[in-house]
């Protein structure tokens, strides 16, 4: 099998490690028809104390929220996943990793009602640098604003991370790539803007950092949140409001937050330079996206308690192995 990134030995399965290889699926189970899965992204980023999970128990907290919405039940609690999570991580000798749980329906139903289909969960995680490439990071990258509008609030519930939801982003982002940008900006059915297919979004003028305000069309990023207050024990002033699609054009700076992609500069929309052009970050952007990476290495004080170290996790039964010895 081939794929674009590196597999890992284990994967946590409800309670058991098992083999990479085994973590596999009925083409019959309703998560592949329906898209009826939740999960989440998480980083893990290596410290001079150790790897550190970076916001574990917010991502958690989000995942179970996400399952609510959807009826879901996974068999562990929140604690247990952490302590899966954590596990995980050092059986795989991994200093730094992206982490997915995620939870789906099985093998039972063949129609919408998943009753019949049982909640299995995973945890995987696997090597993740930039998702957007390393230079990204540092040049910034070229966007568009998508066709394709976020989905109306009461049509997928946009607060949960559930799969079925990223064929919307897929469709962003696959029409981005066709026409030659990295990333897309949907608007949300009001025309006014929401996020980017996987990413929230920032805009500063003048200063002031401004982000799309919750409206039912976006999800409430951590790494949005961690942004917020980071800048705000800046002294920056931080506002979440409507922001009409001409404010990507006239904006001093510009640039995405997520899990996945960090804090990603934008340096152009639909062709326009952002701000004076020639790329790169402006101040504001590389003042929170320095804070930002410095406190998830632990280069920093974690003032806000985002770092969480395995010798931390909370105390679950060791989860059995299915089978197989370890060295
Ligand atoms: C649609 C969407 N918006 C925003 C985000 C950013 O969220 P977070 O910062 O919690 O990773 C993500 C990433 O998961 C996403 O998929």
């Amino acid at each position: 099998m081939s794929a674009q990134f590196e597999s890992t030995p284990w994967i946590w399965n409800d309670g058991e490690f098992i083999r990479w290889e085994d973590a596999t699926l009925h083409v019959m189970a309703h998560v592949v028809h329906y898209g009826s899965s939740v999960f989440e992204g998480v980083r893990c980023y290596s410290t001079p104390e150790g790897p550190a999970i970076f916001r574990l128990h917010d991502h958690i907290s989000r995942f179970f929220d996400s399952c609510r919405v959807y009826r879901m039940e996974p068999a562990c609690t929140q604690d247990e996943m952490a302590a899966a999570c954590h596990e995980l991580v050092q059986r795989n000798e991994l200093e730094e990793c992206y982490i997915r749980p995620v939870s789906i329906r099985g093998y039972g139903a063949a129609g919408l009602n998943p009753d019949a289909s049982p909640v299995e969960t995973y945890v995987v995680c696997w090597p993740w640098g930039a998702y957007l490439g390393a230079v990204a990071l540092e040049e910034g990258v070229d966007a568009c604003v998508s066709t394709w509008n976020r989905p109306a609030p009461n049509t997928y519930p946009a607060l949960a991370k559930a799969g079925g939801h990223y064929l919307n982003g897929q469709l962003m982002k696959m029409e981005a790539a066709a026409n030659g940008y990295a990333e897309a900006i949907a608007l949300s059915p009001s025309g006014l803007v929401s996020e980017g297919s996987g990413q929230n979004l920032f805009l500063v003028k003048n200063g002031i950092l401004t982000t799309p305000e919750p409206d039912g069309t976006l999800l409430m990023g951590i790494t949005r949140d961690s942004i917020i207050a980071l800048a705000r024990d800046e002294g920056i002033e931080v506002r979440e409001e409507a922001i009409p699609r001409e404010r990507l054009y006239t904006a001093d700076e510009l640039f995405f937050t997520g899990t996945a992609s960090e804090v990603t500069p934008i340096r152009s929309v639909d062709r326009i330079q952002v701000g004076g052009g020639g790329g790169g970050a402006g101040p504001v952007t590389r003042t929170v996206q320095e804070r930002f990476l410095r406190v998830a290495r632990g280069i920093e004080p974690d003032p806000h308690g985002w770092r969480s170290y395995s010798a931390d996790a909370p105390s679950a039964d060791a989860p059995a192995l299915a089978g197989v010895e370890v060295a």
